[in-house]
C-alpha cells in the first residue's frame, strides 16, 4: 500500500470511529513561542485539531495535508465552528512547497516530518526556511530514537524503521535534528520529552527554531 492510500484509509477509519477535537500538547506548548499574530503554515495537518486551535487564537492558518479525506473532515469541522481564518490546501511534502518566499510568520508540523528520506527531509527544511519571513518561527515534533515503538519496528536502515502500522518512519536523535536545522534556524527549544503527544509511552523530539535570515546563514 502506498503512503497516500495508507493515510486516506487511516482518516476514513478515524472518521467512522469518532474523535474529539482537542489540540495536541505540543501545539499548546509551541504557541507560547509564537508572535502574537500572523500567518501559520501547518504541514501534514491531518484532521486539523491544531489548525483550529491556532485559528481560535486569532492566527490565519494555511492548513495542508496530502490526504483528501483529512482535508474534508477538517474543512467540515471548521465550517461547523464558523472559523473563517483557515485556508485548506492539498500539499504533498515530497515536492517543493507551492508558496512564494517569506509568506509565513510560523511554520508548524506535528508528527509529520519523520516520513521522508534524507534528501526529501533536507529539501523540506530548506523549503520551510524559504517560505518563512526573517525571524519566523519553525515548530516541529519528530519521532525520537528513544521512542519505545522502535522496539516493535523492523529496522531497514540506520534511522529508518517499518513500524507495526506498516509504514516507514525515520527516528531522530537530538544531535541529528540539530545537524539538519543548523545554519537555517536558531534553536530555541530542542529536547526529547514524553509529555508532548497524546499517545502514552511515546518519546518525541520537540524543536522550535527561529529562521536565520539569508545574509546571516553560515551555509
Ligand atoms: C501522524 S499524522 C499527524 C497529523 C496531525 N499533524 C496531527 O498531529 O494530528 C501524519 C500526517 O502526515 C500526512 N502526510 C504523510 N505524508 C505526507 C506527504 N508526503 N505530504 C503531505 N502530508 C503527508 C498524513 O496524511 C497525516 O495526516
Amino acid at each position: 500500500m502506498d503512503t497516500k492510500e495508507f493515510w486516506e484509509k487511516w482518516w476514513q477509519k478515524i472518521d467512522d470511529d469518532g474523535w474529539e477535537d482537542t489540540p495536541s500538547i505540543f501545539a499548546q506548548f509551541a504557541i507560547s513561542y509564537y508572535p502574537k499574530e500572523g500567518r501559520v503554515l501547518e504541514l501534514g495537518a491531518g484532521i486539523g485539531k491544531d489548525t483550529r486551535y491556532f485559528a481560535q487564537h486569532g492566527y490565519f492558518v494555511v492548513s495542508t495535508d496530502f490526504a483528501d479525506k483529512a482535508l474534508e473532515i477538517s474543512k467540515w469541522e471548521s465550517t461547523m465552528q464558523k472559523l473563517m481564518n483557515i485556508d485548506y490546501q492539498n500539499v504533498d511534502l515530497k515536492k517543493p512547497l507551492p508558496f512564494a518566499n517569506e509568506q509565513f510568520d510560523i511554520c508548524y508540523a506535528h508528527a509529520v516530518l519523520h516520513y521522508f528520506s534524507h534528501e526529501i527531509t533536507d529539501q523540506l527544511f530548506r523549503e520551510i526556511h524559504r517560505v518563512l519571513k526573517d525571524g519566523g518561527s519553525f515548530a516541529t515534533l519528530l519521532k525520537s530514537k528513544e521512542d519505545p515503538e522502535i522496539l516493535n519496528s523492523l529496522k531497514l536502515d540506520e534511522n529508518f524503521y517499518q513500524t507495526p502500522q506498516g509504514i516507514v518512519e525515520r527516528f531522530f536523535t537530538i544531535e541529528e535534528v540539530q545537524k539538519e536545522t543548523d545554519g537555517l534556524f536558531k534553536p530555541v527549544v530542542l529536547d526529547a520529552s514524553e509529555q508532548t503527544h497524546e499517545t502514552e509511552n511515546a518519546t518525541f523530539i520537540r524543536y522550535i527554531g527561529l529562521k536565520i535570515p539569508h545574509g546571516e546563514q553560515t551555509h
